[in-house]
C-alpha cells in the first residue's frame, strides 16, 4: 500500500499528482501564461510563478485525491533535467515537506517519467519497447528494457522537435508555445503545399536547426513579393511544416524499429500530443505491423502524473534519496 505525492516543476508547469497504489487519483497542472508574448520561457519569471503556485496546487491535489498529509507514504519530485530555478522550487518544497512529515524522498528523471506515463493507464507496452520522446527540450529514441533500464539510441544534435514547432511559430508571429497552434492551423491546410529539405543525419540521430533556417529563408523570400504571405497561407505553411517534422521523426523511428527488431513502439512528451504525428504513426504502425502506444493528452505535456507513476515504481524498489539531493539541469538516465 502506498500513497505518493509527486511534484513537477522542471519548466513552466507547476504540477502535483497523487498516486494511490499505482492509480493516479489527482493530477493538477497550473500552466504559466506569462511567457506567451516572449516567444519562449523566461527562467526567472517561471521560477517566481512556481513559488506562487506550489502551495495551492499541492492543496488542490490533496483535495482532488481526497487524502490528507498524514495518508502520504512518500514524496516524489522531478530532479532534472530542466531549468535550474524552476527545479529548485519543486525540489526545495519536496525536501521540506518530506522532512516535516518524516517521509522518504524519491528523485525522478523527467525524461524517464515522460516514458513511464505509459504505465498509468491500460494498455501498457511490454518490455523491451522503443519510445520516441519528443518535447520542447529533447528529441530521443529510447530503448526501454525495464522501468529504469533505458538507453538513448538516437537523439537530436541541435534543436528538439518541440523547438522546431515553437521557433517556426515565432517566425509565423504566433505566441509561445506555438506547437499546439501549428497543429490547429495544419488541420485546415495542405501538407504538400510547400516542401522543406529533410536533414541527412547518420545513425538514429536527428537535426532540426537546418529546417528552422530553411523555413525562415522561405518566409522572408515570399514576404518580399507579398507582405501578407503568412496570413494568406498560414494553414498551408503550418500543415507543410508539421508534415516535414513528422516525416523526419517517423523515418528515424522506423529505422530504429527495424535495427532492433522491435515492434512495440511508443511516443511520449509534449509533441506526442500532435495530431499529425499521431495519425502518421497509426498509418506507419499498420504498414509495419507495430503495436503502438500513445499517451492520453493530459500525460503528454508536462504533468506530475508521470512523476507519480515513476515514483511509485521507485517506491516498490525502495529507491530513495537523502535530504542532500540537489536539482540537476542536465541529468543522465
Ligand atoms: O513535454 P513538454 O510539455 O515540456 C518539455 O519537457 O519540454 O513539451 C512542450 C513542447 C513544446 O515545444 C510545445 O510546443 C510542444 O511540446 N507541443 C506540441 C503540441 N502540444 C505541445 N507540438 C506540436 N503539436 C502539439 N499539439
Ligand atoms: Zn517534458
Amino acid at each position: 500500500m502506498s500513497v505518493i505525492l509527486a511534484i513537477e516543476s522542471s519548466c513552466d508547469e507547476t504540477s502535483v499528482a497523487i498516486c494511490n497504489n499505482g492509480k493516479i487519483t489527482a493530477n493538477v497542472i497550473a500552466n504559466q501564461t506569462i511567457h506567451e508574448n516572449y516567444g519562449g520561457v523566461i527562467p526567472e519569471l517561471a521560477s517566481r510563478v512556481h513559488q506562487q503556485n506550489i502551495v495551492p496546487v499541492i492543496q488542490q491535489a490533496l483535495n482532488d485525491a481526497k487524502v490528507g498529509k498524514s495518508d502520504l507514504n512518500a514524496i516524489a519530485f522531478t530532479r532534472g533535467p530542466g531549468l535550474l530555478g524552476s527545479l529548485l522550487v519543486g525540489v526545495s518544497f519536496a525536501k521540506s515537506f518530506a522532512m516535516a512529515l518524516d517521509l522518504p524522498l524519491i528523485a525522478v528523471n523527467h525524461m524517464q517519467a515522460h516514458i513511464l506515463a505509459h504505465f498509468i493507464d491500460d494498455p501498457k507496452p511490454k518490455f523491451p519497447f522503443l519510445c520516441l520522446t519528443v518535447s520542447g527540450g529533447h528529441t530521443q529514441i529510447v530503448l526501454v528494457r525495464d522501468y529504469f533500464d533505458m538507453e538513448i539510441v538516437g537523439e537530436t544534435l541541435d534543436d528538439a522537435a518541440g523547438e522546431a514547432f515553437d521557433k517556426t511559430a515565432k517566425i509565423l508571429k504566433l505566441p509561445y508555445p506555438g506547437g499546439p497552434l501549428i497543429d490547429k492551423y495544419a488541420k485546415q491546410g495542405n501538407p504538400l503545399a510547400f516542401k522543406f529539405p529533410e536533414p541527412q543525419i547518420k545513425n538514429l540521430d536527428y537535426s532540426f536547426s537546418g529546417l528552422k533556417t530553411s523555413i525562415l529563408y522561405f518566409i522572408r523570400a515570399r514576404e518580399k513579393d507579398n507582405s501578407d504571405f503568412i496570413t494568406e497561407h498560414l494553414n498551408d505553411i503550418c500543415a507543410s511544416v508539421q508534415h516535414s517534422i513528422v516525416g523526419i521523426l517517423l523515418n528515424k523511428l522506423k529505422k530504429a524499429a527495424s535495427h532492433y527488431g522491435i515492434k512495440e513502439i511508443a511516443i511520449a512528451g509534449g509533441v506526442s500530443a500532435n495530431s499529425g504525428l499521431r495519425l502518421a504513426l497509426q498509418e506507419m504502425a499498420e504498414k509495419q505491423h507495430w503495436n503502438v502506444f500513445v499517451p492520453a493528452f493530459q500525460y503528454c505535456t508536462d504533468n506530475a502524473g508521470m512523476i507519480a507513476i515513476a515514483g511509485y515504481h521507485k517506491y516498490q524498489q525502495g529507491d530513495f534519496v537523502g535530504q542532500d539531493v540537489a536539482p540537476l539541469s542536465r541529468m543522465e538516465f
